[in-house]
Order: structure tokens, then sequence, then C-alpha cells
């Protein structure tokens, strides 16, 4: 346990990335622990998540401040005396700003419901079908000042489905979200993990035989 990197997760919402992570950590040899998470948002369900694993949970609400900065300035303060190494924002729903992400350069991760760079933002599932896009997924980077930009740490791909709608292509990323989440953060908290160049580099890496084809056809 002495060695395992300090995370602090960041929620706003429901919280089902953070159970994933929580889920990971429980396991035996997982090189990482969660010593705070953090909600700007008093009703998210992800706070009774955290409290049901006995975490370390508190509230900044971001309308108490009176901008951006002292809403950081209170929420880096928190972090550090909880000795965070590497902050995941997982449904965080506050842009950060550039000094912010620049002070946690490297230790600030983030989970996307999209193949970055591809369908940055909002909405990424409605526009995914509205594109008529056939390969859809996940994304977990590294955080820089641009909204969801920054060197790419690990992706999952699923088919797009002709009789897909938002919420049934939602909940098939989702799934992949609670595998690539804790992928990435394993890779982190055992060392494997190098950004040259603004390019993720894993040590130990194996190619993977299995290419997704979409359509598949009978
Ligand atoms: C996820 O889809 C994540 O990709 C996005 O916000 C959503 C959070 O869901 N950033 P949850 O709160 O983890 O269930």
């Amino acid at each position: 346990m002495a060695d395992n990197l300090r995370v602090a997760v960041l929620i706003s919402g429901r919280g089902t990335n953070l159970q994933a992570l929580i889920d990971a950590c429980a396991k035996n040899d997982f090189p990482a622990e969660i010593v705070r998470v953090i909600s700007n948002n008093e009703d998210a369900f992800g706070l009774k998540i955290a409290q049901a694993a006995g975490l370390s949970t508190t509230v900044i609400n971001h309308r108490g401040f009176k901008n951006r900065t002292s809403f950081e300035e209170t929420l880096s303060a928190d972090l550090e005396e909880h000795g965070t190494e590497l902050i995941c924002l997982a449904g965080f729903m506050r842009l950060l700003t550039s000094g912010f992400v620049r002070y946690w350069h490297d230790r600030l991760i983030n989970i996307h419901p999209s193949l970055l760079p591809a369908f940055k933002g909002l909405n990424t599932h409605r526009r995914t079908i509205e594109e008529g896009v056939r390969v859809a997924g996940c994304t977990v980077h590294f955080v820089r000042a641009d909204m969801d930009a920054g060197p790419i740490i690990a992706q999952a791909a699923v088919a797009v489905l002709p009789d897909d709608d938002e919420s049934t292509l939602a909940s098939r990323i989702l799934a992949q979200e609670h595998v690539i989440f804790p992928l990435a953060l394993r890779l982190i908290a055992s060392g494997r993990i190098k950004v040259i160049n603004e390019i993720v580099q894993i040590d130990g890496e194996l190619t993977s035989p299995d290419p997704l084809v979409s359509p598949k056809l009978n």
C-alpha cells in the first residue's frame, strides 16, 4: 500500500466511472489508491458511491466563488492537503483554466466519450449517430488547456449499430469507459507511461491482433 499512487477523483454526476476506479483500486495488486473524491455538485450521486466505499469526500461548489481562479485555488489546496499525485476527471463538468492545467501538468487525466480528436465537447453520441459514423468509442487522455485535447493514453472502439439511438450507443461506450479508465490509471501508476513530444509512449505495449471492422455482415 505504501507505494500506491495517490489519486483524487473529481466528479459532477452519477459516478459510474468513479465506481470503476474504486473497483480497480480494491484489487490486491492495483498500484493506486483513491485518497479524495471532490464534487462541484452537492447532489452528485457519485458522492454516495464514494461514501459507500468509505472514501474521503468533499463538495467544492464553483458557484460559491467569485471567479474560476479562486475556485481552482481552493480545489488545488484541498488536493494538495490530501497528497494528491494524480487527478482523474470522471464526468467533472467544469472547464479548467490553463493555469490549473499547467500546474497539474501530466498529473491530470480525463475520460471522454468519443474517439478523440473526433467529437470533442458535449452530445458526442448524438453527433456520432447524426454523422453516420460506424465506429465510435472513448478516450482517456492527459489534460491540456484546450478542451478535450492532450496526449492520448487509452482508447476503446465499439461498432455503431443500425438501430442505435443515443442511449444504446452511450451505454455500449460507457461499458468500455469502465475498462479503459482503470487501465490508464494502472499504466500511469505502474510507471509505464512517458509523454514525449506530446505523444504517450507505453512500456511493454503489445500490438493488437483484433481490428474492429464495422459493419459486420452475415
Ligand atoms: C462519461 O460518459 C464520461 O466519459 C464523461 O462524462 C460521463 C460521466 O459519467 N466525461 P459517470 O458520472 O462516470 O457515470
